[in-house]
């Protein structure tokens, strides 16, 4: 842990350029896709995160040969020599990221079998996998849960169902959309997830041969195709990283401008970030022509100076204020004068890192009760899923513990934002989803160092 540890000396604006590459929460699923082609995939923009990296090691256990391509960020994968991994193999992924899960409906269809390993992930609730099983059997597959981890096999091959999910999970949306396209018939899912990221990975299905409909009210339609081939894709910018710099910006007062931002994709967090009172101005990309170089596409984000008010927001399924959005904003929130008001409806255990902002001088109290809004599924249910922020509060230094992913870029944030000087232990577990973020803070002017 100690040689785990980033040094902040806080309390100086953010001010510079940075650039996001492909969305961390497609590029995964796109890699496993290209299991499903009878010929070599091409993905562009991949970033260089821990993520990718376990996906990748997966992929190569099972026979899939993946290389670098010509272009920065480019992924090769060659998926004519598929075969079983051994479950010791495997099980060197076991608790490193939860994107395994996915693997089941492509390894059906490949092998006729698949073993999936303990998950792992960021530990924000229990973060159960029984939709996804449910879908699986509904498909006409059966599931052998062990202590290793999960058998599966499709005895009678993968057939097309009708399905509604209890809740628009993203995971399992993706889950039946990897499954459904080369199942025999065809299949409706109810109630689907249609989050950017899977509208992506539909784009990359359809290229790949696949016949997908998405209907309006959350329906998505699928008709199984025999056989798909490879993809050549560049996919969509992440919007979590981006929002991430932005709220960055705001809590430090700080202006980042981030390349390939994109509007479209964050219009909701837009929106909020301006009724906190922050300033952001979209350039659109402009290809290249002769005598013209172009101009790359992005978000200007900055504090326009003064105060910043209060919001009452709730965190919910696309196209709501998506809950990966939540902690780098409150960190903004705790300079914003007023009561700030954050439900939290995706996750029910999303809130336990405001306490270590609680150390740095917020004040942030979390409740039971739904507050601000709607109930949500967890009203009743005994957990602190709603937080109240009284500002502005000055921050002081801290010595702080990364708890997961997105509260870690949170507390990173709080420290930047601090008077003095923070010791941010755990940092690593941030290059899971921020590709170069130390490189980043440097170059937006951040007195950062390891020890
Ligand atoms: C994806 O997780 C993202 N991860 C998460 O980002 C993101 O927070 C989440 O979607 C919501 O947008 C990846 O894409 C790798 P869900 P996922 O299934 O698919 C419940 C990050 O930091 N649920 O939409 O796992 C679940 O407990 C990560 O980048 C079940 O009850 O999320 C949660 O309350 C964190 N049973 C809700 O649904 C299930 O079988 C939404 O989860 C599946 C989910």
């Amino acid at each position: 842990m100690t040689d785990d540890v980033l040094v902040v000396h806080g309390g100086t604006p953010l001010e510079g350029r940075i650039r996001v590459r492909g969305a961390k929460n497609l590029v995964s699923k796109a890699m496993v896709a290209a299991l499903l082609g009878d010929t070599p995939s091409r993905l562009f923009d991949v970033p260089r995160i821990r993520d990718v990296e376990v996906v990748r090691g997966l992929l190569g256990l099972h026979g899939v040969k993946v290389t670098d391509g010509t272009e920065d960020g480019e992924l090769v994968f060659d998926p004519s020599n598929v075969e079983s991994a051994s479950t010791d193999q495997i099980n060197v992924h076991a608790g490193s990221s939860r994107i395994p899960i996915l693997f089941c409906g492509p390894l059906l269809h490949r092998l006729g079998h698949a073993f999936i390993p303990d998950l792992g992930g960021c530990h924000i609730g229990p973060r159960p996998i029984d939709f996804h099983l449910q879908a699986l059997r509904e498909f006409g597959a059966t599931v052998d849960k062990t202590p290793e981890g999960l058998h599966l096999s499709a005895p009678n091959g993968l057939h097309g169902t009708k399905f509604a999910l209890p809740y628009p999970s993203v995971g399992a949306t993706e889950q039946v959309l990897l499954t459904a396209v080369m199942a025999e018939g065809v299949t409706e899912l109810r109630n689907a997830a249609v989050e950017p990221e899977i509208i992506d990975l539909i784009c990359i299905l359809q290229k790949m041969g696949a016949i997908i409909k998405v209907h309006t009210d959350r329906v998505i339609e699928i008709q199984g195709v025999k056989k798909l081939h490879g993809y050549t894709h560049r996919p969509i910018p992440d919007r979590i990283e981006a929002a991430s710099w932005a709220a960055a910006a705001l809590a430090t007062r700080g202006h980042v401008e981030v390349l390939g931002a994109q509007q479209a994709d964050m219009m909701t967090f837009l929106n909020i970030f301006r009724s906190v009172g922050g300033e952001y101005e979209v350039t659109d990309a402009r290809p290249p022509k002769l005598g013209d170089p172009g101009q790359e596409g992005g978000i200007r984000f900055w504090h326009p100076g003064g105060e910043l008010n209060a919001v009452a927001l709730e965190t919910d399924v696309h196209p709501g204020f998506m809950t990966d959005w939540q902690q780098p904003l409150v960190v903004a929130l705790t300079q914003a004068r007023g009561l700030s008001i954050v439900h939290e409806t995706v996750y029910e255990q999303r809130l336990g890192y405001t306490e270590a902002l609680n150390t740095m001088g917020a004040n942030i109290q979390v409740y039971r009760d739904c507050l601000g809004g709607t109930p949500c599924r967890f009203g009743r249910r005994n957990f602190k899923h709603s937080a109240v922020i009284a500002g502005p509060s000055k921050l002081h230094a801290a010595d702080l513990v990364i708890p997961d992913l997105r509260a870690g870029f949170s507390h990173l944030i709080a420290a930047l934002a601090a008077e003095g000087t923070s010791r941010v232990y755990g940092v690593d577990l941030i290059n899971r989803g921020y590709e170069d973020f130390e490189a980043k803070l440097s170059d937006l002017g951040a007195h950062v160092e390891r020890p």
